[in-house]
């Protein structure tokens, strides 16, 4: 079912993974597939919204009508969603950007000469945290993936990032998380309330956040 409930609306969503180049033949990444984003992304589009999807390297066709921009470091990700950050209406985060990148890229193929090597690597600016600081009238979703105390650090999130509401995955469950069509999530509110939903697609996760995106635009 379509209808236009979004319709006027600027919905910015990032998805998948990013990757930062050790050497000119290798990178760092994890193991986002995009298929939460994606899904995020073409629910906004089904209800009418202006979507613009910011996607790391995907396996993954962009839904019809989403302006689709690629990126491959968490730094394009940043600069990609500051050049629209100011006129949108809502920034959903469900990308999972690389935290770290090596302090220098090696110009060269590195060697296998040697039994031990060590690479340097410096903190990424947090992407979330720093458009939570400059917001002024958007909703800032959040996204959590931890292997402990899952809640909790979410809950330090919300604040920390200044997010509206985060959405908690449990990425330790079967069929969860990372990769799977399938996901586990809870989504807990600015006053710490939490709501817990069951095994579904990622469709139906996607339907739920953009329901929760939708009251909250229009209240
Ligand atoms: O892509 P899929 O295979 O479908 O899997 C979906 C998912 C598990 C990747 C996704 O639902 C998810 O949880 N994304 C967030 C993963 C993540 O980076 O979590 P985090 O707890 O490290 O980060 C918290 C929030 O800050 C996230 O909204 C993240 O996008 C954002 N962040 C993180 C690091 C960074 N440098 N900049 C950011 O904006």
């Amino acid at each position: 079912l379509t209808n236009d409930e979004l319709k006027g609306r600027k919905i910015i969503v990032t998805a998948g993974p990013t990757i930062e180049p050790l050497d000119p033949v290798r990178y760092m990444t994890n193991h986002s597939s995009g298929k939460m984003g994606y899904a995020i992304a073409k629910e906004a589009k089904q209800r009418g919204a202006e979507v613009i999807l910011i996607s790391g390297p995907v396996n993954l066709e962009p839904p019809s009508g989403v302006e689709l921009i690629k990126v491959n470091t968490t730094e394009e990700m940043h600069n990609a969603v500051e050049k629209h950050f100011e006129s949108c209406d809502v920034l959903v985060k469900a990308a999972a950007p690389l935290d770290y990148r090596p302090v220098t890229v090696s110009k060269n193929k590195i060697k296998k000469d040697k039994a031990e090597i060590e690479i340097k690597f410096t903190r990424n600016p947090d992407i979330v945290a720093c458009f939570g600081k400059m917001k002024k009238n958007q909703l800032l979703v959040g996204f959590a993936a931890e292997t402990e105390n899952l809640i909790e650090n979410a809950k330090k999130k919300i604040v920390n990032k200044n997010l509206d509401f985060i959405v908690a995955n449990n990425i330790l469950a079967e069929n969860a998380g990372f990769k799977y069509d399938t996901n586990i999530i809870t989504i807990i509110d600015r006053d710490g309330t939490t709501t817990d939903y069951p095994l579904m697609k990622k469709e139906d996760a996607a339907r739920v956040i953009i329901d929760k995106i939708s009251v909250m635009l229009n209240c």
